[in-house]
């Protein structure tokens, strides 16, 4: 049966706010659990998803000698003709999605797009939607996950064409604001050159300690109350920190511990009644 897939960015202007550790643990709770598709897109220079699915999937050799080398890796999407007569092609499905089990797919981020990044044809930022688009991938996969680097750049421009949500991890901290309120700068300057068919899902507080102190609480309330969060709406489940998922033998997999299971779990449910709410 043909399927309506969403295509979800996972995205904040601040570094290591839980945008990766959220977009696998949702993805992968999804797929193993509620017999979802998931296909993954890692934007990210720092390929934190693809290191992490690698590793779930033991195929980080693989990767490494294979996946890698000849480049089946989301670079692909941004190659540009090196002579003028040729003309810029998207490469095939097969020559960049990674099936890593019947659930789970990903095109594989790759350190080498730093060198891409200063790439300034116009239509680069707008690959990810073409492929998305032209594959008709949304008829294969339930969700598609982007995940985004924290920094204005080609591939956050391409992945806020391309989806039809985002999806904003926060944590609680005295700049936590300033994140958010870049993101928003981001989107209404993209808005200016592109159709933009993006929608905000909502704030996910995440790495919350168990218990809330006065001086978190009172950063929670005026975060709250400002009117960038009010625009972009708050998810009510609350994630927590969880040790393991740094640490643990797991990795960073939400489903393989208890508590981070909890928070998944009851994060899903929201999150798929949320994008329900907006169809
Ligand atoms: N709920 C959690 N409990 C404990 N540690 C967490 C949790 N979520 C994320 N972390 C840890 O915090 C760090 C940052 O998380 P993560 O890499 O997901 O953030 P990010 O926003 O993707 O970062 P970046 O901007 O560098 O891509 C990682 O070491 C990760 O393991
Ligand atoms: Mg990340």
């Amino acid at each position: 049966m043909k399927k309506d897939g969403k295509v979800v960015s996972f995205i904040n202007m601040k570094g290591g706010v839980g945008k990766t550790t959220l977009c696998i643990g949702i993805g992968e709770y999804l797929a193993h659990y509620l017999n979802k598709r998931v296909l993954f897109i890692d934007l990210d220079p720092q390929f934190n998803t693809t290191q992490s699915l690698m590793n779930l999937f033991e195929l980080e050799d693989e990767y490494m000698t294979n996946y890698s080398v000849k480049n089946k890796t989301v670079r692909r999407l941004f190659e540009s003709p090196t002579t003028v007569s040729e003309m810029p092609k998207l490469p095939e499905k097969e020559d960049v999605i990674i099936d890593l089990d019947y659930n789970i797919s990903i095109i594989a981020g790759t350190i080498n797009l730093i060198f891409d990044d200063n790439n300034k044809s116009t239509s680069a930022s707008r690959r990810v939607k073409k492929f998305i688009e032209e594959n008709a991938l949304r008829n294969e996969y339930d969700y598609i996950f982007i995940d985004c680097p924290p920094t204005i750049s080609l591939y956050t421009d391409s992945a806020l064409i391309a989806s039809d949500y985002y999806l904003v991890p926060v944590k609680v901290d005295r700049y936590s604001i300033l994140g958010i309120k870049l993101l928003d700068q981001v989107i209404e300057r993209l808005k200016f050159d592109e159709t933009l068919n993006i929608k905000p899902l909502g704030i996910v507080y995440t790495m919350l300690d168990n218990t809330i102190t006065q001086k978190t609480k009172k950063i929670m309330e005026t975060l709250e109350s400002s009117e960038i969060v009010n625009k972009i709406g708050l998810f009510e489940t609350k994630t927590f920190f969880v040790r393991d998922l740094m640490v643990g033998l797991g990795g960073n997999i939400a489903s393989r511990y208890n508590s981070s299971r909890i928070d998944i779990e009851a994060l899903c449910s929201e999150f798929m009644k949320e994008v329900e709410k907006n169809e």
